[in-house]
Parts: structure tokens; C-alpha cells; sequence
């Protein structure tokens, strides 16, 4: 894999210098009172000269194993996003998109990040059960030239695909748009998929470059500014791992693992591979309880999956990942090739003869079951345009007082003609039914699209971590226009 690389080598080692003098001191933790959680640890050292550029993982510089210290920094960088053009970006640790952070389940990690942006960010850790002070919200702005140290302990049962991003207030569009987004991939002792299958993470997404290299990041007054406030942002490239239409090799007979994350502001891929089903073996929180077999894949905004694919193709064949058209928009802002199925990328079958894979299990894991009659409260949520329960985001505003322990119901209600992704902070939990129809199997989620018109009820157990929680459309511009609530748990 080839991914775009920083040449701001000077800046970063310039900081970290600084850095090695200097000891960086938190923004101001947020702790509630009365929080089960544990106060923030005392700053670990971690120095910011562990970043190496261009990796394509976080380095774990901890000695002792079970935990993971790793330094992220956000800072400017001029890269060729697109072949032959440069543009200035905003990067994590020198690229787009950012390091992957791989963890174990039961890992103590701190991330020690800092701010080199020309304005303030956030890191947010998406689908994460961490502790409030951790999570990254727009509550938590860390300022340029300042440092957070993220902490959190994996939880068992956590194993999966999740990403990370900034969530600043009002420029969450922006930032992401400018590079900043990477994966988080979480293993689990007892994993049940074959370690024999190829493992491969597609991070996708999109954008608008002008032909200086410049992002199109428009203003409300525009047309094209109207239109990106209605359908949120939209690009005419499409990025896999940062590369336009990759090739990814395959050899006839294998099953490949693959995990999928959409960082797309608002795009909605539609995944399918012409003559071929996928094994659908996990969602946003991880593994289903057996894999289910499907001929295409929708991946709202800011959802992961998991996938089994098998190359059924010939050696020395090809065949294309394709992303089919989804019409997720009003009618008046549907853009004119919004019909046109895509190209996202190319599988090469080898030229190896075929293999016979190991055989996929039949049942991956349990997943515990939340009952609907435990719940102490069913919450209305309102999804219209712009806003939530006909209210725009306030951070002082706490919209649903829920308890720490309780089990609730929500029931989200799209009632306009386009869709809305809806997403809850810091807490997994399981699609009960979609307009009533149940849900076929469980499985942990944290995002899931809530189609024009529809209603989608789910269950959630407010188990651990007492504090202000986010939710939201994950449609980008409709977040930073204020389509966020907080569920304040206590
Ligand atoms: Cu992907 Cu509020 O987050
Ligand atoms: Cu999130
Ligand atoms: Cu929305």
C-alpha cells in the first residue's frame, strides 16, 4: 500500500524537541462528580520523537505488555492527494489518512496528542466505551499548541473496526475534509475467524479538490454551498486508504478478512462485486453471532463491517469493487450522476494456483441479549432537517438526563425525504426493529442510517461511564449545523 507521506519531517521533530523541554500540559479534564470513573491518570511520558512518518501504524513505545503509549500529532503538511497536485492538508502523525491504532481487548492505552493545527480540534475515538474525559467531544476542545493525553482501558468484548477523527465545534466538516481520520483496529484473545485469512482494512472516502490542489470547501451563501448544507459534502474522488481505485491482490480459492470503515462526510458506499456475495460476519461493534451471506453492503457514514470475501475468481483475472448508486437525497439537491455505480477498486487474482481455504466457523460468538422489558424509559428522538427534536445542538444544553445503569429504548425518527445516520457516544447497542419489522440477528452497534421517512428503535444499556455524551447525524455539515444532542448520564 501506498499511502500519501508528510515532508514536514523538520516541523515534527522541531516540536518534539521542544517537547523533550518543555512537559505539555492536558487541556482541562472534565471530570464529573460523583464519576465511577477514575480520575485522570497522571501524564505518562511518551515522547513525541516515537512518531515515525509514513507508518502506517501508531508505534507502541510502553515496556510493559497490556499497555500501549503512543503519541498522534495534528499539524499542516503539503501532500499529493491527488497524483501530480499538492495540497495543504491537515494530517495525524505526517499523513491521510492518519495511523491505525491496532489494540488488544484489556489494553491500557494513553494517547499523547497534540495540537499543531492553526485552530483548536479533538480527538474523538468513534464507537469507544471510554471514560467522558477521553471521548474527544466538542465539550473538550484541545487549543493550538496544546496537549491532551487520551486514557481509556479496552473493554472485553470490544474486538472490532472503529476509526478516529476531530470533533470540534463547528469544523468537524472541515478538519476531516482537510486529512484527518484514521482506523482503530481492536483484536481479541480468542478471536474466532481463521488467522490463515488475509486481513485487509479499507478505509474510504471522498473528496473535492480543485485543480491547484485547493480543498472545495464551499460557503453557505454559494450554490454549491446550499447544496453541500442539504446533502452534506460530497466529492467526485473517491479514496481507498488515501489511493484512488488501489489494486489489492488476491489468489484464487482464499478468503480475505476484510474490515471497512466509511470516513466519508457524507457519502453512502453501496458495495458490491459483480458475480460474487460477501460473508457478513461483523458490524461497528464487531462479530455477529454467525455470518450471514449478502450480495451487497450498505455502509452508512461512519459505520464499519466486516467481510469475508473469496476469491472465486480465476488466477491472473480481475474483478472491481464497486460502490452501486444509493439514493439517500432530496430530490432538489440529488446530484446529476448520482445513478452511476463507481469503481472503488481493483482485485488481481495471482497468477498461484488455487488454495482450498480454512473453513469459516459456523458461529463466531455470543452476543448477550438486552431485554426490551428491563427498559426504564423510551426516548422520542426527532430527526428533521438540521435538528434534533426541533432543537439545534447547545453545549450547555443537556437534552435526555438518563441513568448510569439503566437500560432505555430510543426511537429515532427520520421525518424528512433524505436520510439521516444517526450515531451515540460511548455506548454499543442493538437495533431492536426498523418501522417495526425486527431486527434478523443482533449485533453491537453504534451508527446506523435512519432512511427518509423511517423509524429505527433501538436498546442501550447506560452500564458504565457517567457523563455528557453526544449524539448526532453523522452527516458532517448537518452535525456542525447543530443536528447534535447530550444524553447526560448520572
Ligand atoms: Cu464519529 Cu460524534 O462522531
Ligand atoms: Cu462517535
Ligand atoms: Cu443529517
Amino acid at each position: 500500500m501506498r499511502s500519501r507521506r508528510a515532508a514536514l519531517t523538520l516541523l515534527v521533530v522541531a516540536v518534539a524537541v521542544a517537547f523533550w523541554i518543555v512537559v505539555g500540559r492536558p487541556s482541562v479534564p472534565s471530570s464529573p462528580e460523583g464519576s465511577s470513573d477514575p480520575a485522570p491518570a497522571e501524564l505518562v511520558d511518551i515522547p513525541l520523537t516515537s512518531i515515525v512518518l509514513g507508518d502506517p501504524f501508531m508505534r507502541n513505545v510502553a515496556e510493559q505488555p497490556g499497555m500501549v503509549h503512543v503519541a498522534l500529532v495534528a499539524a499542516t503538511a503539503r501532500l499529493q492527494l491527488v497524483d501530480g497536485v499538492t495540497s495543504d492538508v491537515y494530517a495525524y502523525n505526517g499523513q491521510v489518512p492518519g495511523p491505525t491504532l491496532e489494540l488488544r481487548e484489556g489494553d491500557r492505552v494513553t494517547v499523547r496528542f497534540r495540537n499543531e493545527l492553526p485552530e483548536p480540534t479533538t480527538v474523538h475515538w468513534h464507537g469507544l466505551s471510554l471514560p467522558i474525559d477521553s471521548d474527544g467531544s466538542p465539550l473538550d476542545p484541545v487549543l493550538p499548541g496544546e496537549e491532551k493525553q487520551y486514557t481509556f482501558t479496552v473493554s472485553a468484548g470490544s474486538a472490532g473496526t472503529y476509526w478516529y477523527h476531530p470533533h470540534p465545534h463547528h469544523e468537524t466538516t472541515s478538519q476531516i475534509t482537510r486529512g484527518l481520520y484514521g482506523a482503530v483496529v481492536i483484536r481479541a484473545p480468542d478471536d474466532p475467524l481463521p488467522a490463515s485469512y488475509t486481513e485487509r482494512l479499507l478505509v474510504l472516502s471522498d473528496n473535492r479538490i480543485l485543480a491547484d490542489g485547493t480543498f472545495d470547501l464551499t460557503e453557505p451563501t454559494t450554490l454549491q454551498g446550499q447544496i453541500d448544507h442539504q446533502n452534506g459534502r460530497e466529492g467526485g474522488l473517491l479514496f481507498v486508504n488515501g489511493e484512488i481505485v488501489p489494486t489489492l491482490d488476491i489468489r484464487s480459492g482464499e478468503i480475505q478478512r476484510w474490515r471497512i470503515v466509511n470516513a466519508s462526510a457524507s457519502r453512502v458506499y453501496r458495495l458490491a462485486i459483480e458475480g460474487q456475495t460477501f460473508l457478513h460476519v461483523g458490524s461497528d461493534g464487531g462479530l455477529f453471532e454467525r455470518p450471514v451471506e449478502i450480495d451487497e453492503l450498505l455502509i452508512a457514514n461512519a459505520e464499519r463491517v466486516e467481510v469475508l470475501v473469496t476469491g472465486t475468481g480465476a488466477p491472473g483475472s480481475t474483478a472491481v469493487l464497486e460502490t452501486l448508486p444509493y439514493d439517500r437525497y432530496m430530490p432538489q439537491t440529488r446530484p446529476a450522476d448520482w445513478d452511476q455505480p463507481r469503481e472503488l477498486l481493483t482485485l488481481r487474482y495471482t497468477d498461484a494456483p488455487p488454495v482450498t481455504p480454512d473453513p469459516v466457523p459456523e458461529t463466531l460468538r455470543p452476543i448477550p441479549y438486552l431485554d426490551p422489558a428491563q427498559a426504564s424509559a423510551t426516548r422520542e428522538i426527532v430527526m428533521a432537517q438540521g435538528m434534533i427534536n426541533n432543537r439545534i445542538f447547545d453545549m450547555d444544553r443537556v437534552d435526555v438526563a438518563a441513568l448510569l445503569g439503566a437500560t432505555e429504548i430510543w426511537e429515532v425518527h427520520n421525518v424528512v425525504g433524505m436520510d439521516h445516520p444517526f450515531h451515540l457516544h460511548g455506548f454499543q447497542f442493538q437495533i431492536l426493529d426498523r418501522n417495526g419489522v425486527p431486527e434478523p440477528f443482533r449485533s453491537w452497534k453504534d451508527t446506523f442510517n435512519v432512511p427518509k421517512h423511517e423509524t429505527v428503535r433501538f436498546i442501550v444499556r447506560f452500564a458504565d461511564h457517567p457523563g455528557k455524551w453526544m449524539f448526532h447525524c453523522h452527516i458532517l455539515d448537518h452535525e456542525d449545523q447543530g443536528m447534535m444532542g447530550i444524553v447526560e448520564v448520572t
